[in-house]
């Protein structure tokens, strides 16, 4: 049943009756959708309104606009949606029954377990494991100089994934680890998923292999030996039932772990270094916020106070939102606002796509962190106008994590460092899979006088 579903996605016959162009033969709106998925789907909206159908990737698929629709998919009070039969369709090699392909009863029970590697105990380990890594990337960097600033920042939130998902530091298998998962990575977003050795999607599954038995062979260790990383925290946490995670279950959770946590910070990093660029002022006003702290690397008691930065980070989310839009599967056939929804379409749920909404954001193309201040509170305008992060059971599991590290990391970089990206700069975005900039954020670092109680 489940594989039928998968391999017969929903023809476009079926749902003829909802509004909205077929595109291009064959392709549909495909090359739009890759050049800039959120105007795509914000044009169409304006169209035709919060539920249009579209092909994409050779896929009919109903498309979900507006944070009352996205509210309403994601929050699924009736459980027709499934994350499980979405996720299968594109990327079950890689995800196995990770706590995304899983739905309702199932995925609560994985979420419950997991959720307590996130609490604040273990954040705070996190959090320790992190501060090193950070000076000791920020001293590799060269001074005075342009670089790129997307790869310097992919490596080193892989290196700190690594530390703190497996424990892993210098010298283990760190670069081994490391290079497979970009493998890894590159095989999951293939558009090519052929087995054929040589193609991203084949050497892909190869090394997920490889890591997958890697994994398994540490958990034997930190099942005897826990430490402070979040691979011990998935051996030793229980349900209020005392039930734990199987290897199997682990290795999934953990390989996700990675997926969704490496490329999204990356891509919040890469942008808020372009935007405080952009915006001088806004450097030198998280700068102060930084010397208010007063310490070389922040404590998990300081996250909260970096106020400033928090509205930096979030209005930074808002623009350029690592994962503006999410699939799901119908599960039943259903009535929609006012459609008929046949049993297996594929939705397309744009949750980033209410952040360009006039209706809930004053001039919402302008960059202006203050809208998240608490006089104007922009984002409180409605509970799905901002959601970076989704909504529903599938909320972002990591979402404080993503917060204390792109704030770990900025409090370093803007201690005793100025950035600046080249006069005039102006780049343009590749928007899909991830966002960045297409020329990898040209960047220059200058040191700064050390305040004497920073050394
Ligand atoms: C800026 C950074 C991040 C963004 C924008 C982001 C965004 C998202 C979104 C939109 C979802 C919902 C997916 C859906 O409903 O289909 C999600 C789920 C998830 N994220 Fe994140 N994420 C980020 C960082 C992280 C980090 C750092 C971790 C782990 C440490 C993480 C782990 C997960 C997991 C495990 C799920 C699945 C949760 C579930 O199915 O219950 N994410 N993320």
């Amino acid at each position: 049943m489940t594989d039928e579903r998968i391999i017969k996605p929903r023809s476009a016959d079926g749902f003829k009756h909802i509004p909205g162009s077929p595109g291009l033969p064959l392709f549909g709106q495909t090359f739009q959708f890759i050049s800039d998925p959120i105007k795509t789907t914000l044009d169409c909206y304006a169209k035709y309104g919060p539920v249009f159908r579209s092909n994409v990737f050779f896929l009919d698929m109903v498309n979900v606009v507006g944070p009352d629709a996205v509210q309403a998919v994601l929050a699924d009070r009736d459980k027709l949606f499934s994350s499980k039969l979405a996720v299968d369709a594109f990327a079950k090699d890689f995800i196995g029954r990770a706590i995304i392909a899983r739905d309702f009863s199932d995925h609560r029970f994985h979420r419950r377990i997991m959720q307590s590697a996130f609490k604040s105990e273990p954040m705070k380990t996190y959090l320790i494991r992190m501060t090193p890594h950070i000076a000791m990337g920020l001293n590799r960097c060269e001074k005075d100089n342009y670089f790129l600033f997307y790869p310097f920042i992919k490596k080193l939130s892989l290196r700190l994934a690594s530390g703190i998902f497996l424990g892993l530091e210098e010298g283990d298998d760190l670069d081994a680890i490391n290079g497979a998962l970009v493998t890894m990575m590159n095989g999951v977003m293939a558009p090519i998923r052929l087995r054929i050795p040589g193609l991203a999607f084949h050497e892909g599954l190869v090394k997920r292999k490889f890591i997958a038995d890697y994994i398994s062979e540490l958990i034997v260790d930190r099942r005897q030996n826990p430490s402070m990383d979040m691979l011990s925290e998935f051996c030793k946490a229980k349900s209020e039932d005392n039930e734990q995670f199987s290897d199997e279950d682990i290795v999934d959770h953990m390989l996700l772990m990675w997926l969704a946590a490496h490329e999204t910070t990356t891509s919040l990093l890469c942008h808020v270094m372009y935007r405080i660029c952009q915006f001088p002022e806004w450097q030198v006003r998280l700068r102060e916020e930084c010397y208010g702290i007063g310490k070389p690397a922040i404590d998990y008691e300081d996250v909260t106070k970096l106020e400033q930065m928090d509205w930096v980070i979030k209005e930074t989310l808002r623009l350029h939102p690592p994962a503006p839009i999410l699939m799901r599967t119908a599960l039943r056939e259903c009535e929609f606002y006012g459609f008929h929804i046949p049993a297996n379409t594929m939705l397309s749920v744009g949750p980033g796509v209410s952040h360009f909404l006039e209706e809930f954001w004053a001039e919402p193309k302008k960059y202006d962190p203050l809208r998240f201040s608490p006089e104007r509170a922009e984002d409180k305008s409605h509970p799905y106008a901002f959601a970076p992060f989704g909504g529903g059971a599938h909320t972002c599991i990591g979402m404080h994590f993503a917060a204390i590290e792109a704030k770990a990391i900025l409090y370093q970089m803007l201690l005793n460092h100025s950035w600046q990206t080249p006069e005039g700069y102006d780049p343009k975005f590749k928007m899909t899979p991830i966002p960045k900039p297409k020329d990898d954020l040209p960047i220059k670092m200058t040191n700064l006088p050390r305040r004497s109680q920073f050394h």
